[in-house]
């Protein structure tokens, strides 16, 4: 597996720092590329209990590490990429249709999801061969 591939959209952030500190704001229209319907975050977390093992039909998200780190998979169905979320600087643009897994996080992990759209069980495919079979 390798990273940095088309399927890994990086977003632009600009981080505002002086002596005091560090800040980085996202704003719809700008750096998030949808309009937010649903925040969350996980916490507590533990390395040898990955999550995700989902794609979606229709929401779309942006991740954030914003304390310690994980890798993040994600994959077309064709191609399977990773990243390491590891700064709050690093914001992926998580497109309609991929699969994903979130491995190996620190248990300071603080990971931030921006979400297209509210809860709905019914846009989830947890199966990898019906993801599969959704993807051709
Ligand atoms: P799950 O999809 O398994 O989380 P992950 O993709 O991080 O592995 O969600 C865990 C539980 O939380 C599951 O019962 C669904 C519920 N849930 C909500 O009620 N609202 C939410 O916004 C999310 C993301 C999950």
């Amino acid at each position: 597996m390798s990273n940095n591939s088309s399927i890994i959209k990086l977003l632009n952030l600009n981080s505002i720092s002086d002596d005091r500190g560090s800040l980085i704001s996202l704003e719809k229209s700008k750096e998030i590329p949808f309009e937010v319907k649903r925040i969350y975050y996980l916490y507590d977390l533990k390395d040898n209990k990955p999550r995700g093992f989902h794609a979606h039909k229709n929401l779309e998200q942006v991740m954030i590490a914003l304390h310690g780190s994980c890798d993040l998979i994600l994959d077309d169905g064709k191609v399977r990429k990773s990243i390491k979320l590891d700064s709050p600087n690093i914001a992926v643009h998580v497109t309609k249709g991929l699969w994903r897994e979130m491995h190996n996080f620190t248990s300071d992990a603080v990971i931030l999801v921006i979400a297209s759209e509210i809860y709905d069980e019914n846009d989830y495919i947890r199966d990898y061969k019906r993801f599969l079979s959704f993807a051709k």
